[in-house]
C-alpha cells in the first residue's frame, strides 16, 4: 500500500477536527476525499503532509512511518501537495514559480554562487525539466508568462506542474478545481489521469465538484465533521444514502 492512515487523530483545541480516520491509497490509484465544509478535509491533507502534527494515529508511507517527519522531509521522500488557494510567486513568470521548489541548488549556496561554471550546468537541467513539465500539461507556451497573468485554471495547472518537480509518487490535491470554468476543471481532471496513466503517480484528491471527480476517481472516502463517514467505489458512493443525506442534503 502506498499511502495507509491508521486511527488518525486531530484536535485543535476542544475541537476533532480528524477523529479516528483509517484509510489506505494503492499505488497508481486516483482516490477522491469528499465531504461538507469543515468535515476535515484539509487538515487530513494536512496531517499526510507534515503541515500539522497529529493528535494520535499513524501516516505510513510505502510501508514506514512518516508521521512525526515535517513537510520538507514528506516532499523529499515523494509526496507532493497542492493548496486550497495556489500559493504561487505572481510576479515571477510561470517557469520561475517552476524552478522555485528545485532544492538544494548549488547556486544558492554562499560558496558556489560566484562560481557560475559550477552550477550553470546543473540550473540548465533544471530548466530543461521544468519546461518538459509545462509541457506535460501543455503550458508550455505561457513559460514566460507572469503567473498573475494565467486564467484561475492555468494557475491550478501551474501548480500540478510545480509539485511534480519534486518527481513525487504521491500528490495530494486540495480542491483542484476550486473556482475554474467547468470545461477547464473537466480538463484539469484530464491531465490528472494522464500523470498517472504516463507517470504511474497516486493522487488523492479533495474535491467539490462530484460530477466531474466521479468520473476519474478509482475510489472515494467520505468524510463528515471529522469521521470517515463511507467508502466505496463511485457508484456505491452517488448511492449511499446516508451520504446523499449529510452531502447533497436529500
Ligand atoms: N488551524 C486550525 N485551528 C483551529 N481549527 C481549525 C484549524 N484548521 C481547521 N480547523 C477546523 O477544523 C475543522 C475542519 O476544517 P478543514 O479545513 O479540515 O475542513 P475541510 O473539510 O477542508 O472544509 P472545506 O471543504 O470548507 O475546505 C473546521 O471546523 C475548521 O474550522
Ligand atoms: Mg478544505
Amino acid at each position: 500500500m502506498l499511502l495507509e492512515l491508521k486511527n488518525l487523530r486531530k484536535d485543535f483545541g476542544g475541537l476533532r477536527a480528524v477523529d479516528d480516520v483509517s484509510l489506505t491509497v494503492p499505488e497508481g490509484a486516483i482516490v477522491g476525499l469528499i465531504g461538507p465544509n469543515g468535515s476535515g478535509k484539509s487538515t487530513l491533507i494536512n496531517l499526510i503532509a507534515g503541515a500539522t502534527h497529529r493528535s494520535a494515529g499513524q501516516v505510513l508511507f510505502a510501508g514506514d512511518d512518516i508521521s512525526d517527519r515535517p513537510p520538507d522531509e514528506v516532499f523529499q521522500l515523494g509526496i507532493a501537495r497542492g493548496y486550497q488557494e495556489p500559493a504561487l510567486y505572481l510576479k515571477m513568470t510561470v517557469l520561475d514559480n517552476m524552478l522555485l521548489p528545485v532544492k538544494n541548488q548549488r547556486g544558492e549556496g554562499p560558496w558556489y554562487a560566484p562560481l557560475w561554471h559550477s552550477w550553470h550546468d546543473e540550473e540548465a537541467k533544471h530548466a530543461e525539466r521544468a519546461l518538459a513539465v509545462l509541457e506535460q500539461v501543455q503550458l508550455l507556451q505561457h513559460y514566460d508568462t507572469l503567473a498573475s497573468d494565467l486564467s484561475g485554471g492555468q494557475m491550478k495547472l501551474l501548480e500540478i506542474a510545480r509539485s511534480l518537480m519534486g518527481q513525487p509518487k504521491l500528490l495530494l490535491l486540495d480542491e483542484p478545481t476550486a473556482g475554474v470554468a467547468p470545461k477547464l476543471a473537466y480538463e484539469i481532471f484530464e491531465q490528472i489521469a494522464r500523470l498517472r496513466r504516463d507517470h504511474g503517480i497516486t493522487f488523492l484528491i479533495v474535491e467539490h465538484r462530484l460530477e466531474i471527480l466521479f468520473d476519474f476517481a478509482d475510489f472515494v472516502y467520505v468524510m463528515h465533521l471529522g469521521n470517515l463517514l463511507a467508502e466505496g467505489s463511485v457508484a456505491e458512493i452517488a448511492n449511499h444514502a446516508t451520504v446523499r443525506e449529510v452531502y447533497f442534503g436529500e
